[in-house]
C-alpha cells in the first residue's frame, strides 16, 4: 500500500503539501488555511485503516482532501469507499478537484454540510478520522461510538497541540469503558480509541 502509492495520488499530495506549507509562512493565505495533517500522520492513518474491521469508513473534516487520500489508500486495498464530510464551500471545491485529479473518486464519497446533521444515520462504523473544529469533537464522539462495530477505530487529531481545549473531551474518552484509548505522540497528537 505505502510502497505503491499511485503516481497521481503522490502528485496531488505533493501539491497540497506545498499549499499547506505556504499557508503556514504567508501572512495572508489565499483561502481559509488547509490545516492538514503531516505525512507521518497520513501513513499512520493508512496503516490503521488497512487493519480496521469490516464496516463503514468516515472522515469528519475533509479540507482539501489530503488526509482523505491517505485513508483512501487503504480503501483501494479493501475495495471500499470512505465517506468524508466538509462544511466550507471553498474546501469542497478544492477537495472535489483533489479526488478528480488523483483519480480516486471511486474510493471516496464527499458529503457537503455539517457532519452532525448526517452522523445519526451512520451505522456499522469501523474507522473514523475526526479532524474538524474542536467544538464539535464531543458531539461527534457521542454520535459515533454507539454506532461503531466491535474493534472499530476512531482517531481524533490535535490531541496534543489543542490539548487544553480538548482536555474535557480527552479525559472523558480515556475513562469511557466502551473504548480503550490513548494519545499517540505523532504529528499534532492523535487520540486513538478502539471500541471494545
Ligand atoms: C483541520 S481541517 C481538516 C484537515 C484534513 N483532515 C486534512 O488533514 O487534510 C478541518 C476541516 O473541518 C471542516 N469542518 C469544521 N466543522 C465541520 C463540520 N461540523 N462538518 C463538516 N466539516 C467541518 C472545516 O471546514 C475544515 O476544512
Amino acid at each position: 500500500m505505502l510502497h505503491n502509492i499511485p503516481e497521481l495520488v503522490k502528485k496531488r499530495m505533493n501539491y497540497l503539501e506545498k499549499i499547506d506549507a505556504e499557508d503556514r509562512v504567508d501572512g495572508t493565505p489565499r483561502m481559509e488555511r488547509l490545516r492538514q495533517i503531516p505525512p507521518e500522520t497520513g501513513k499512520f492513518l493508512s496503516i490503521l485503516a488497512a487493519g480496521a474491521p469490516n464496516g463503514e469508513f468516515l472522515e469528519i473534516g475533509t479540507s482539501g482532501g489530503y488526509s482523505t487520500l491517505w485513508i483512501a489508500l487503504a480503501c483501494i486495498e479493501r475495495g471500499i469507499k470512505i465517506k468524508t464530510f466538509e462544511i466550507l464551500e471553498e474546501k469542497i471545491k478544492l477537495a472535489k478537484e483533489t479526488f478528480r485529479e488523483s483519480e480516486m473518486a471511486n474510493y471516496i464519497e464527499l458529503v457537503e454540510g455539517d457532519t452532525r446533521d448526517f452522523l445519526k444515520e451512520e451505522k456499522n462504523i469501523s474507522f473514523c478520522f475526526l479532524d474538524a473544529e474542536k467544538e464539535v469533537y464531543d458531539d461527534c464522539y457521542n454520535l459515533i461510538i454507539p454506532n461503531m462495530v466491535k474493534g472499530g477505530l476512531l482517531v481524533a487529531d490535535n490531541a496534543i497541540n489543542h490539548y487544553e481545549t480538548l482536555k474535557p473531551m480527552i479525559n472523558k474518552v480515556l475513562s469511557d469503558e466502551r473504548v480503550d484509548a490513548m494519545i499517540v505522540p505523532i504529528g499534532k497528537g492523535e487520540l486513538l480509541c478502539r471500541k471494545i
